[in-house]
């Protein structure tokens, strides 16, 4: 991208500084003047109001603090340089945050509200939030407001800001089993989630090539389906460290285990499992997606996913069913046989219906709501009233907005993602393609469009690991950041562009301190 230049000579000059004023997303109302405010590391600080529902000790503001201290002052071996006031500029020595509800140790939901008010003039330097959620969005834009003149003294404008998110789930799907990503890319992934105020990591964890996910049920699953048991896995610690790291950032983990389909990693670790495919009379040797037609089958996925229950606290899991292929089921004479008594014919969508609906109750008695890929709707699984369908195919079976108006119009709840692959590139500035996105541009009413809850940017890990990871999600991802955050009127590309490059600036200085 243009304008990088420019970006690292300002960078020398504010080492350690975020830089000034790059606002992303951008807010839903904002008001700013030319009348600023200087700030002074060493008499600066965070503030509970008295009555604030969060008190200091709470953990997710406290840290929350710690952060963004270190990100705009640098880490604490920073020293203070002596503060100049020849231009008596007034000084701000605190922000004071009110959080309206308790809530410091509870988890993210889809139902968490993130609205903030953040207010800064002469009398004030104020956020306020309904919850802990809203009150670390507000402080991310705050920290975004400040800038350094070249002197280095640090300053904040007059401003006034509400806002809101435009859409309650904004996700960004990572995949680590085509390729393994190390646990510090998954953490470093979620800080610049939180830049860029998204709110779900989408886990898929677990596909056709590897199983990394460490069971404790199953633990063959990763001895015999991971790249390395050793090395190339997720403990039940990482795991754990993940959630966290991402409550702690107002970031809810959505994890997946896909079936029936994508799942020949999860056959050495249990043998039975897959459907044996066949060649003429004999079986071939290989296998297709899990055997739908065996009690096995399902006594394995009530043990498994009771485990995936109370492992990932989220109320959301993700069950897959995307891409099952039925050329394997259809070879195989014993799923013939199922087939004819069950009345399926040779409709093999039927089966896979079987399938999916077996599963979701057997999900839904765990008190877990789920989501799933479009293709359980496209088949016409009969699904509870709640499901989330996640919409990722641009054509097929139909456009994706005309899909997003079938499935809102049937009363479903929908993600978009069709638009936003982040792993398919190509040269030049590509994030215009996903800025352009209007989620909502389908027939359908007010209610039918309410249904649309979100979207998720998705890079899948065919030709991605952790050398190509960072360059290939920022900023792109933040041109889908943007568009499920801020307003609908916010389509303006040439301002986009230029907030964006400073954003990416901020971004690159942030990775060289952090
Ligand atoms: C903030 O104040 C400075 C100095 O007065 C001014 O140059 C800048 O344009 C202001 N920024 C905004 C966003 O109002």
């Amino acid at each position: 991208m243009a304008g990088c230049g420019l970006c690292f000579s300002l960078l020398l000059a504010a080492a350690f500084a975020r830089q000034a004023q790059a606002l992303w997303p951008w807010p839903q109302y904002i008001q700013t003047s030319d009348s600023h405010y200087a700030i002074f590391p060493y008499n600066f600080q965070f503030q509970y109001h008295v009555s604030s529902a969060a008190q200091p000790g709470c953990s997710v503001l406290d840290e929350a603090f710690q952060r963004y201290r270190d990100l705009l002052f640098g880490s604490s071996s920073w020293q203070p340089p002596e503060p100049t006031r020849k231009q008596h500029t007034p000084e701000k020595n605190s922000l004071v945050i009110l959080v309206v509800l308790p809530g410091c140790d509870q988890l993210p939901s889809l139902e968490s509200v993130e609205n903030y008010t953040l207010v800064i003039n002469d009398d004030h330097c104020f956020l306020l939030s309904q919850t802990v959620w809203g009150a670390l969005r507000g402080l991310e834009t705050f920290s975004q407001l400040i800038w350094r003149s070249p002197e280095g003294t640090f300053f904040i404008n007059k401003t006034e800001i509400e806002d809101f998110p435009r859409f309650s789930h904004r996700g960004l799907l990572l995949d680590t089993s085509r390729h393994y990503l190390p646990l510090t890319s998954i953490l470093d992934t979620l800080d610049v989630m939180a830049y860029n105020k998204f709110n779900v990591f989408h886990w898929h964890l677990v596909d056709d090539s590897s199983f990394p996910y460490e069971s404790f049920t199953f633990p063959e699953l990763t001895r015999k389906g991971s790249y390395n048991p050793v090395t190339h896995v997720y403990t039940a610690q990482d795991v754990k460290e993940v959630i966290e790291y991402a409550r702690l950032r107002g970031i809810r983990v959505l994890a997946e285990f896909d079936t029936p389909g994508h799942t020949l990693s999860w056959g050495p670790g249990f043998p039975g499992l897959l459907t044996p495919c066949y060649s003429g009379s004999r079986p071939s040797g290989t296998f297709g997606p899990v055997n739908p037609i065996l009690n096995t089958t399902y006594e394995f996925m009530s043990t498994f996913f009771l485990e995936v229950s109370s492992v990932f606290p989220d109320f959301y899991l993700h069950l897959g069913g995307d891409e099952v292929d039925f050329t394997c089921w259809r070879s195989n004479p014993d799923i013939q046989a199922f087939m004819k008594t069950k009345g399926f014919g040779n409709d093999f969508k039927q089966l896979e219906s079987f399938y999916i609906q077996t599963l979701l109750n057997i999900i839904s008695a765990y008190g877990k709501g789920y989501v799933v890929w479009q293709e359980v709707f496209d088949n016409k699984v009969k699904v509870p009233p709640d499901t989330i369908i996640q919409v990722w195919r641009e054509e097929v079976p139909v456009n994706y907005l005309k899909e997003l108006e079938l499935i809102t119009r049937a009363g479903l709840r929908a993600l978009l993602s069709a638009p936003w692959y982040l792993n398919h590139i190509t040269y030049g500035p590509d994030w215009r393609d996903l800025y352009v996105v209007e989620p909502l541009e389908f027939e359908g009413g007010a209610q039918q469009k309410a249904l649309v809850i979100g979207g998720e940017a998705c890079m899948w890990g065919e030709y991605v690991d952790s050398t190509n990871l960072v360059p290939r999600l920022w900023p792109r991802a933040a041109a889908v950041a943007e568009r499920l955050w801020s307003n609908k009127s916010v389509t303006n590309l040439d301002l986009a562009f230029k907030r964006l490059t400073r954003f990416r600036c901020e971004l690159l200085s942030l990775q060289t301190t952090g």
